[in-house]
């Protein structure tokens, strides 16, 4: 006899354990199936986010940027430290301890929402009487469940690159980045995305020659070029991250006691020899032992599973949200079409607009941006205005001893409405939100300069932005 629910969600991370309690709290019965086991082969709710993603990516680059300040920035402040060292094993349980305690926070939450937890690959059987049935295998076992709805957020995983065995010995993927327990002296990164940099600056700042491989020709190209210029400039000469775009790699050997890639580079042939490879070029959609193709759940050429605005796939009562959908690829993004779903499914009407949903990445100085890109109003032939500030004179940023850094705000020259908020900067990530608050309310760039910021916050420079956009700055 299976177990009967009104919710069933497959997938345990940032989006689908949210869905699973937002829908518990508006009086479903739930179930989440996960699969996901930590590398001592136990359950850790969380996903990708929690277990390989953005919280360990985040702790290991604050590990190195304390590490990386008490080197080189305590000096400015008389402060003077002999013989800095740092215990890699030290920072590794710390970074395992924040998961461990996160994994364990989801798992009271779905006891305090009364949300039922079951371990195993979920798998979708068939329908029968309005019910979904799922079948959850785990060492060998099975158990069924039914659900009238079925939330699938299944998540992503690295992007292969072809020829090339990840082994996460000395080829690793986002997971082997996370648990290095040696600094390399030479790290190589190919692909300068998110986890590149992210990653690349982690090992840089503990000591690793780091040189990142980008097949694009163009530095961050989805960022402000603006911006990614400023981020070039900085991750090169003051990360030390030795960066290299529109390279075309041919060969990857894993040999006994090193990688040696090999690549072209201005159509000239390179080589570059490594102790560890990390490869980053994106993510793919999961959908692997869903029995996709069987209950014939649409799957786009890319491997994403097909859903209209509100994440409802072609099968009745089956949605799908997260990185297993289109979209970004983002945490917050999983979790908001969680909510979203849940409260569809009793009868709400939500909504999630993808144009103000804040991209950030972690690197030194932070770089995060919501809305358009000066390129992209160019191209869409939108006549904007814009505003930039920087932080160097800024009071807040010169006490901290973090004067990187601009932040644009590019507005509509007739309406004055924000289009786009572009961030380099100390705490970019923090500052990103009044950028997106005052989009969702569909602030104008007079709106935020009316506003009262604290002072001395970083947030002046933001202020002072908006007021450049309306041509009168008061510190520029
Ligand atoms: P996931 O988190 O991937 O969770 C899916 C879960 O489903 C997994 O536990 C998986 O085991 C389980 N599962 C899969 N198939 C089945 C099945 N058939 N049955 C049962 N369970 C199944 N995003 C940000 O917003 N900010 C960041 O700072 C950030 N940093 C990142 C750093 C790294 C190194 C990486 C790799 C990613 C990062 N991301 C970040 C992206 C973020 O992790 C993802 O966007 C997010 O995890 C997607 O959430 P999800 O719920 O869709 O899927
Ligand atoms: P990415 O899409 O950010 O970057 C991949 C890079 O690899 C691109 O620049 C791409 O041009 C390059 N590339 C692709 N094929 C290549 C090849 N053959 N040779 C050389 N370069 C190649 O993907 P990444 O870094 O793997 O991260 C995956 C996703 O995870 C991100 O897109 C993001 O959605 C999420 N993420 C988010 C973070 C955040 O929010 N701070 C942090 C890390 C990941």
């Amino acid at each position: 006899m299976s177990q009967s629910f009104d919710v069933a969600v497959i997938g345990g991370g940032p989006g689908g354990y949210v869905a699973a309690i937002r829908a518990a709290q508006l009086g479903f019965s739930t179930v989440c199936v996960d699969a996901f086991k930590n590398p001592q082969g136990k359950p850790s709710l969380g996903g990708t986010c929690l277990n390989v993603g953005c919280i360990p990516s985040k702790a290991l680059l604050q590990s190195s940027e304390n590490y990386h300040a008490v080197q080189h920035d305590f000096a400015d402040h008389g402060i003077t430290v002999a013989n800095t060292q740092i215990d890699i094993g030290k920072m590794l349980e710390r970074k395992n301890g924040i998961i461990t305690k996160n994994a364990a926070g989801i798992a009271f939450l779905f006891k305090k929402n009364k949300v039922a937890n079951v371990h195993g690959l979920g798998k979708l059987v068939g329908r029968q009487n309005e019910k979904w049935l799922i079948e959850v295998s785990e060492g060998g076992e099975t158990q069924q469940i039914e659900a009238t709805h079925v939330i699938v957020a299944t998540g992503s995983n690295p992007r292969p690159l072809p020829g090339v065995e990840v082994d996460n010995v000395r080829v690793l993927d986002n997971a082997g980045a996370l648990a290095l327990d040696q600094i390399p002296a030479r790290l190589g990164v190919i692909g300068a995305g998110v986890i590149g940099l992210e990653m690349g600056s982690v090992w840089k700042r503990l000591g690793a020659e780091v040189t990142v491989l980008e097949a694009m020709p163009t530095f961050l190209a989805a960022v402000d070029e603006q911006i990614a210029k400023e981020a070039h400039k900085y991750l090169t000469k003051d990360t030390g991250l030795v960066i290299h775009n529109g390279v075309k790699i041919g060969s990857i050997e894993n040999g006994a006691d090193a990688v040696t890639v090999k690549y072209e580079l201005n159509g000239e042939a390179q080589e570059l020899v490594v102790d560890k490879l990390i490869v980053a070029i994106g993510r793919v959609p999961n959908t692997a032992g869903l029995n996709a193709e069987g209950v014939g759940l649409q799957i786009d050429e890319r491997g994403f599973i097909v859903v209209d605005d509100h994440c409802h796939t072609n099968l009745p009562n089956v949605w799908a949200i997260g990185d297993v959908v289109r979209g970004p690829m983002l945490a917050h993004k999983a979790s908001d079409e969680g909510v979203a779903v849940a409260e569809r499914i009793a009868g709400q009407k939500p909504h999630l607009d993808f144009n103000t949903i804040p991209w950030v990445i972690y690197t030194h100085p932070e770089i995060a941006w919501v809305g358009k890109t000066e390129q992209q109003l160019k191209a869409e032939g939108v006549d904007y205005k814009k505003g930039t500030s920087g932080f160097a004179a800024n009071g807040r940023a010169l006490g901290l001893g973090m004067t990187q850094g601009t932040v644009k705000v590019l507005a509509c020259a007739k309406t004055d409405r924000i289009l786009g908020v572009h961030i380099i900067g100390p705490m970019a990530s923090e500052l990103v939100a009044e950028a997106v608050a005052a989009m969702e309310f569909s602030a104008s760039s007079e709106d935020l300069a009316r506003i009262v910021h604290a002072h001395p916050s970083l947030s002046e420079v933001v202020h002072e932005a908006c007021l450049a956009a309306d041509k009168r700055a008061l510190h520029g």
